[in-house]
Formats: structure tokens, sequence, C-alpha cells
């Protein structure tokens, strides 16, 4: 199976360079408000997909079981570090184009500043809709291209590319913005029903940063987040989403992961592999990281 390349953060400083020193601190505040806002009281088991260094994961408090999803193995040994080991957290390095999930086995996923590297949106949102049970809840986060600082350089002949048009823009090698339209109609044909749009980071502006606190700007924003169910022009936008149809039901075995070359479910589980009695590929448990991102050479 083919499936598009990955942006690789493998040994990457993201969370300390963009994050805690990136002077980042009003869009994080304004992210955990809109997070809090979508985020159901309580769930079972969530798919964090793309989860970094685990910025986002003590946010999800009402769940009981949270997976984090990353195809970077150092950001998951960051987010080790910061959430530690217990049976609340599993970590799993793996591609988002091939969950190693079973069919319909999450109540709830988030993707957060993660769509924003993918080549194929619609095939991850395939994969999102199909280890989701019905009417779960699932929290997708996208760049929007057509934010208003992008509307005014276009205006004024400082950028080529038109933010009106539904088609994304890799402004970046595999770095992607999108129209709101397109992130929306993908959604529908993807098997979601979209119930709710905040706008998110509407001061991301250097001159307000600089004159306000994070705190101020941040609740500022929360005053203007719900307009995102009239109209979309911030850099950020969280959508709420609900799993449609009936597709994707729970296993009667109880198998968690299949195997993500020959999606056979359930894998033989050792101490230190998991392996596929199909295909016979053998995948890695590292210092508890469950790594599907290629077997174990034979
Ligand atoms: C910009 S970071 C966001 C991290 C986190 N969600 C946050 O908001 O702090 C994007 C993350 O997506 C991960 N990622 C990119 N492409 C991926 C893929 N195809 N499968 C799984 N993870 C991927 C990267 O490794 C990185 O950790």
């Amino acid at each position: 199976m083919t499936t598009p390349p990955v942006c690789d953060y493998e040994g990457s400083d993201y969370q300390t360079s963009f994050w805690e020193q990136g002077g980042r601190a009003y869009e994080d505040r304004a992210e955990a408000i809109a997070l809090k806002r979508l985020l159901p009281k309580s769930g079972k088991l969530l798919l964090e997909i793309g989860a970094g260094a685990g910025r986002n994961t003590p946010r999800y408090q009402g769940y009981e079981r949270i997976v984090l999803l990353d195809y970077s193995r150092t950001q998951l040994r960051q987010a080790q570090e910061r959430l530690g080991t217990s049976d609340r957290y599993i970590y799993v390095a793996a591609d988002a184009y091939r969950l190693p999930f079973v069919d319909g086995l999450f109540d709830g996923a988030t993707m957060i500043r993660t769509l924003h590297h993918m080549a194929d949106a619609p095939a991850v949102l395939r994969q999102v809709r199909r280890v989701l049970q019905p009417d779960s809840t699932f929290i997708l986060e996208f760049a929007n291209k057509m934010n208003l600082k992008a509307i005014l350089r276009y205006a004024l002949r400082r950028q080529d590319w038109n933010p009106f048009t539904l088609e994304p823009v890799e402004f970046v090698d595999l770095n992607f913005d999108f129209h709101p339209k397109a992130v929306r109609g993908w959604l529908k044909e993807t098997g979601f029903e979209l119930e709710r749009q905040l706008t998110v980071s509407h001061f991301r502006i250097a001159l307000l940063k600089k004159l306000f606190p994070p705190s101020f700007l941040a609740w500022l924003d929360s005053l203007v987040q719900h307009t995102g169910n009239w109209w979309q022009l911030t850099p950020s936008v969280f959508t709420l989403n609900r799993a449609a149809g009936q597709d994707f039901l729970p296993p009667e075995s109880g198998a968690f992961f299949q195997c993500p070359e020959c999606g056979h479910a359930p894998l033989d589980e050792q101490e230190d592999t998991l392996t596929c009695p199909r295909c016979g590929r053998e995948y890695a448990i590292r210092d508890g990281i469950y790594d599907f991102r290629e077997p174990i050479p034979s």
C-alpha cells in the first residue's frame, strides 16, 4: 500500500522551540478554551492523532484512557516524559494514513495542528472514521487558508496564491492550509456530521501579542470564537463532528490493534513484539511505545 509522504518530526524540539520559547502562550490558551468547549464531559477511549509531545493530552480530562498516536518516536518519548507511564496513556508510533486499530474501537478522536501536514486529507479522515464507533465525537483543527492576513496580502499583491479557492496551499513542503469549505466537504464525504465550528487565534498579530498579556488576548478570543459557526477568517478553525451512520461497529472479539499492512486482527502479543498471525509481520514494543511505523526486518 502506498501512502503520501510524512512530515517527519523525528528529533524535533518542536514543543520547546515553538510552544515554550516561541511566544505562543496566547495561541495555547485560546486552543485550550476551544477544546474545553468542544470536548464531551466523559468518554472511554480517545485517539489523539498527531499527539506530538502531549501538549493537549492533559486537557482530555473526561476520557478514561487516551491513545497518543504520532509518527515520531522522539515526540512520543517527550510525551512520555511529560505524562509518565500508566494505564491511562497508550503510546503508538504509526502513520495516520494506516491506523493500526480495529474498526470502531474509539468513542472519541482529536486531531490538532496535524491535518496541516496531510497531502491527502480525505484519506486520513477516512481512516479516522473507520476506527470510530457510530455517534463518536471527532474534534478536528485545521489551518485556514482564507484567513484575514492572507486575504489582505493577496489584495495588496504580496502573495500569489488565492485564499478563496478550494484547493489546499502548500506554503512549505508538507505544510498545508485548507479552505474551510473544502474541509467541510471532506468531512461529509468521509462520514462525519459537522456540529460546531469555533474560530481560534483571532489576535495572532505580533504587535497585539507584544502589547497585551496572553491571558487577556485569550479571553478576548473566547468571546468571539462562537462566530466560527457563521464565518471563518482566523488562521485556525476547530470543528466538532459526529461519526454518522452505523458503519464500523466495535469488534466482538475485543481486539484492539490490527496489522497496518494486511488489516488482520487480533495480533499476538508477546512481551516486546506484536505478531500478525496472517502475514507474519512483527512489530516492536519498545520502552512502552507500540511501534507500527514499519515491521521488524525479518
Ligand atoms: C505540529 S505538530 C502538533 C502536535 C500536537 N498535536 C500539538 O498541537 O501540540 C504535528 C504532529 O503531527 C505528527 N504527524 C505528522 N504527520 C503524521 C502522520 N502521517 N502520522 C502520524 N503523525 C503525524 C508529527 O510527528 C507531529 O508530532
